[in-house]
């Protein structure tokens, strides 16, 4: 087993680039994690239009970098242990990808992977509203074990900022992977206790 977990991320073309970007600041100096990045093209244009951010200034985050095309990355194989993976933000188009077994780039590869090794998937889908494709391909992968993790703000922490939102939806995604962070209180109920 490597000393460190492996965890995939995945940054996909949907609006919000920020939960990739900040997903991988969180986990660019953890001492168990080691982070595989993989950026769709689309992903790269969001990253630009939303972050300023170029590809090369993102991949500086991870501890390693796939390229989209190469289906004979390590992550395409099942024999190469993962923890799992994140896709953050997660396009409609991904997840139709994912949903029909299509493994037609290297994400959608190592998402069907994780699925079959039965590791944790979790796709930080985003699209507003949804068309019935969008429902069905949610519940599919759903049906398959992985997870819909769509990143929805709370409100009633009284975020102050954005920062705070996106902090506190992806502390609720590392809680899923059992990753310690100290992003999201737990809710201790109305009175506190
Ligand atoms: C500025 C911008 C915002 C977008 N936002 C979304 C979105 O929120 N959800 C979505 O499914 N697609 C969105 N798209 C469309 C995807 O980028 C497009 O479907 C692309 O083919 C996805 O490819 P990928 O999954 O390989 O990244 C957006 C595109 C642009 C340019």
């Amino acid at each position: 087993m490597p000393a460190r977990q492996r965890l995939i991320i995945a940054i996909t073309g949907a609006t919000g680039a920020v939960y990739g970007v900040r997903l991988l600041q969180l986990l660019v100096d953890h001492p168990s994690i080691e982070t595989h990045l993989l950026i769709s093209d689309a992903g790269v244009l969001n990253l630009h239009q939303e972050m300023d951010l170029g590809r090369k200034e993102v991949e500086a985050l991870a501890a390693v970098v796939h390229n989209v095309r190469d289906v004979g990355a390590s992550i395409a194989s099942g024999s190469f242990a993962s923890a799992g993976m994140i896709v953050a933000p997660c396009s409609m188009k991904t997840l139709a990808s994912i949903a029909h077994g299509l493994s037609d780039n290297l994400i959608t590869r190592a998402a069907d992977v994780v699925l079959k090794e039965r590791r944790r998937l979790v796709l930080m889908v985003r699209e507003t509203p949804f068309n019935l494709a969008h429902l069905r391909n949610m519940t599919s992968v759903t049906e398959m074990g992985g997870i819909i993790f769509p990143p929805l703000p709370g409100f009633y922490q009284r975020p102050q900022s954005i920062e705070q939102m996106v902090d506190h939806t992806l502390g609720r995604v590392l809680d899923l992977f059992s990753i310690q962070h100290e992003l999201t209180p737990e809710w201790r109920g109305m009175k506190g206790n």
